[in-house]
């Protein structure tokens, strides 16, 4: 048994001082220090350094691991140049892309206080990695084809891929999860075909969803710059779906639907209805030229996720919520900072259906210390101090061992 004392434990989003945390694996008691010594005599005492609060660790929901070797290679700025791009680089990015470059990757969220992610794998490059690394990894095989022909073919390879994740060693922590590419790219039978394998094995399950214009006006019109991208690519210049046919096909199953920037209102009220939740992805919808998703209108849990270095420049959470308070800014700041804390802890365990997120008994052990640099002088701005003055933690459990 270990017992963590730090002068602030964020507890339901408030900053509660005088009180300790005791844990193996798993928190087995959050209370006052002298009761926990009491309760635990034999435990290891860990004091953190002064005007440190200890998070539950942070969760990354969306990242693409394979696109790492991304630098300049993609086009930033609007979305169907940037598709475009990917289209002609990806193969040179994935050749790229070494086990050791993606290793650093995921070195860097750990440093940034990130004890959970969810990757999203297209071709399964990664999954060795997601095995090595110390964090909790939510692996999400992706399924992509809306060309009808070789559906079967491309969802057999999807099924060896979920096989092969379900398969992994007992000393990983990974959580094998379905993805699903997008409604412009996922023909209907093979979609209903992964949302009916995610339900028997309950399994995570995401999809990106109106991430763009373009994707809004294919889908409604058949219309606008996806219609060339299909002409040239596929053949075709008719949607596979509808963005309502899309969205009743995860009706009994809640899903964590990545961007949502161009869903109306409607829209958004159905996701909560059914159940759903959202990854927000700041920077990459800012610099795909996507828009900016009003979260302030948003009624159901939505997490605040990196997305990959395919539309980003670094996979740093703290990056992220930074980049989130300078994106909302006509939200208040000190509200937003404490929104955004409770979006990469509880929300996003809630989305990704983890037992972590929160210091509560029973609860993982997983734990971010963000060290603060002077005593705050009012309290009720910690959550602002811990996003701005934070580019690393101080110290990080996963399941009760200290990896930083
Ligand atoms: C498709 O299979 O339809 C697809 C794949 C990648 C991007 C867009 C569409
Ligand atoms: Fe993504």
């Amino acid at each position: 048994m270990k017992i963590l004392i730090a002068d602030y434990l964020y507890i339901d989003g408030q900053f509660i001082q005088n009180l300790a945390v005791a844990f193996d694996s798993h928190i087995q008691a959050v209370d006052l220090p002298e009761k926990l010594l009491e309760q635990y005599p034999d435990a290891t005492l860990i004091r953190a350094e002064p005007y440190t609060v200890i998070y539950p660790g942070f969760i990354n929901t969306h990242v693409h691991l394979e696109f790492s070797a991304n630098k300049t290679s993609l086009k930033y700025g609007s979305f169907m140049p940037w598709l475009d791009s990917v289209i002609e680089h990806r193969d040179d990015l994935m050749k790229d892309c070494d086990n050791a470059m993606m290793r650093h990757e995921c070195d860097q969220m750990l440093r940034s206080g990130v004890t959970t992610f969810g990757a999203i794998s297209s071709f399964g490059t990664e999954l060795q990695i997601c095995e090595e690394v110390p964090q909790r990894v939510v692996f999400f095989n992706e399924l992509i084809g809306s060309n009808a022909q070789y559906a079967d073919m491309l969802y057999g390879d999807f099924l060896e891929r979920v096989k092969a994740s379900q398969s992994c060693d007992d000393s990983s922590l990974i959580t094998p999860a379905i993805a699903i590419h997008s409604p412009y790219s996922v023909h209907p039978i093979i979609l209903q075909r992964a949302v009916t394998l995610a339900k028997q094995n309950q399994m995570p399950l995401s999809a990106h969803f109106l991430e763009s214009q373009a994707e809004r006006e294919w889908l409604e019109k058949g219309e606008g710059e996806f219609k060339a991208f299909f002409e040239k690519f596929f053949n075709t210049s008719t949607p596979v779906t509808t963005i309502e046919e899309f969205l009743h096909a995860f009706d009994t199953y809640p899903t964590h639907f990545t961007h949502c920037v161009q869903a109306t209102e409607d829209e958004l009220a159905y996701l909560a209805q059914k159940g759903h939740t959202i990854a927000h992805c700041p920077r990459s919808n800012r610099y795909l030229g996507c828009g900016r998703l009003a979260i302030e209108k948003l009624e159901l849990p939505f997490s605040v996720a990196t997305d990959g270095l395919s539309s980003n420049d670094s996979l740093n959470i703290f990056d992220e919520l930074r980049a989130a308070l300078m994106l909302h800014n006509d939200i208040e700041i000190q509200q937003l900072a404490l929104q955004l804390l409770k979006n990469v802890t509880s929300d996003a365990a809630q989305a990704l259906r983890l037992n972590n997120g929160s210091l509560k008994v029973g609860k993982d052990a997983d734990f971010a210390l963000v060290t603060l640099p002077e005593l705050p002088k009012r309290p009720e701005e910690i959550a602002l101090w811990s996003i701005l003055h934070t580019k690393e933690v101080s110290k990080l459990y996963i399941a009760g061992e200290q990896y930083v």
